[in-house]
């Protein structure tokens, strides 16, 4: 279904328009659809239905408290990578027995947080991780449940900053080399394994990537299996791309066909089904990506000898991936406007010239005081935001059919004294 769509030449948001929102709120304006978040959630569920399964939803992608209690009342778990998300999980009222963290740099005081509160599985992701969680368990009297998180050599060809599944990149233990880990962790009083892990990349667009992961564990839990050790879960990672070029048919420069929970389904169950473990996901970007937008007002239209510039209230400040990443985010006006397009930057108003949110794009001719759309900006949207230039982070609202709420307050200046 469709949740951001044009009725009357207004874009709405379920059945709220936008611009009352922009209006009553101000922009910067994060807004999500309340029914995009659960049909996403429900389309894994059922996708898996026929197999023991559980979704981790992978809370960096957004942590907005309302949306987490959200993920919890759907019978989500969490995937978390911080003492910080722990706290927010639980605060949720995520069961810490449906946590799974991984991060290559656990502290201490984060891992005796964990061993406290019970968490389903480490996803361990190094040698040395591996030693200390032991010890750390131990001392404290308990047994540390690990799945090793497994560097499958999986080239999604995705953006370098966001592929993690290559032997080059810094996450996991090298395919080669994790058999004999798992064995020799099976051996240590303080750690329980319970799963393998791996998490290939992020925003994939092709599920063979996923087909080849499901292979690789097919082989490990297999070779696992002979040394008589036992696996109770196999743990897929995120990684499902969004509409990130064409949710917006009527502006959009190029079409793009995205993989469903469906197409990965196809790919990934009937592999893993004959190992009789539980198998775990945990998507992010699919579930919160598309269900919301960053609307943003035109301050004022400039144009150089070269170049014409639409310079916006947004900047990367609010949202960094076209900065970080080079990524493509639709900008669609509020207002519907014919006539011949233009090709323009949309820029931010901070000091610095990475700070755009689209670059030589043909957009309609936007004026002064025009409200803008930044489409599929739910995921690493606002969780990536921060203060640069001394800048409030943006107000969050959620709309259910045509009620909308602030789900988070704009941040006021006097936080800067804190
Ligand atoms: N599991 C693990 C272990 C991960 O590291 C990630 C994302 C996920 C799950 C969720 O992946 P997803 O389903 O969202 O693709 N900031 C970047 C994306 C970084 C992804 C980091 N890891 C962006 O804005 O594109």
């Amino acid at each position: 279904m469709q949740f951001f769509s044009y009725k009357d030449n207004e874009l709405h948001v379920e059945n709220m328009a936008i611009e009352k929102l922009a209006q009553q709120y101000g922009t910067p304006m994060y807004v999500y659809s309340m029914n995009s978040l659960i049909e996403k959630v429900k389309a894994y569920q059922q996708a898996f239905a026929d197999v023991k399964h559980t979704i981790f939803y992978a809370q960096k992608a957004n942590e907005n408290i309302n949306i987490l209690k959200l993920m919890a009342s759907l019978g989500c778990g969490a995937d978390i990578v911080s003492g910080g998300e722990l706290f927010l999980a639980l605060k949720a009222g995520i069961p810490a027995n449906r946590i799974v963290y991984a991060s290559v740099g656990k502290t201490d005081a984060e891992i005796e947080q964990a061993l406290n509160a019970g968490i389903c599985a480490f996803n361990v992701e190094s040698p040395q991780e591996l030693e200390v969680i032991n010890e750390m368990a131990i001392k404290m009297d308990k047994q540390a449940p690990v799945a090793i998180r497994i560097n499958p050599n999986i080239d999604i060809h995705g953006h370098p900053y966001i592929s993690t599944g290559k032997s080059m990149n810094k996450f996991g233990i090298d395919y080669d080399d994790s058999l004999a880990l798992i064995r020799h962790a099976a051996n240590l009083d303080g750690i329980k394994i319970v799963g393998i892990h791996s998490h290939i990349g992020s925003q994939i667009l092709n599920v063979e990537y996923f087909a080849a992961a499901a292979q690789k564990f097919l082989q490990m839990v297999r070779s696992l299996q002979k040394s008589g050790i036992k696996v109770e879960h196999v743990d897929m990672g995120g990684g499902l791309g969004v509409n990130y070029k064409s949710i917006i048919p009527e502006y959009a420069e190029d079409s793009l066909v995205i993989p469903t929970p469906v197409d990965l389904a196809k790919k990934v169950k009937h592999v893993l089904k004959p190992l009789d473990c539980e198998i775990y996901f945990e998507p992010g970007r699919s579930i919160v990506g598309e269900a919301g937008a960053l609307i943003t007002k035109v301050l004022y239209r400039k144009e150089t000898n070269v170049k014409k510039f639409i310079v916006v209230d947004a900047g990367m400040s609010d949202l960094i991936r076209p900065s970080l990443y080079q990524a493509y985010h639709q900008i669609v006006p509020l207002q519907k406007i014919e006539g011949d397009l233009e090709k323009v930057d949309v820029v931010g108003p901070i000091c610095e010239t990475g700070d755009f949110l689209a670059q030589n794009r043909n957009m309609p001719e936007v004026q002064r005081g025009d409200f803008l759309a930044v489409m599929t900006a739910g995921a690493y949207g606002f969780s990536l935001a921060n203060n640069y230039n001394a800048r409030p982070r943006p107000v969050e609202v959620w709309v259910d059919g045509d009620k909308a709420e602030i789900i988070r307050e704009r941040e006021n200046v006097e936080r800067f004294l804190e």
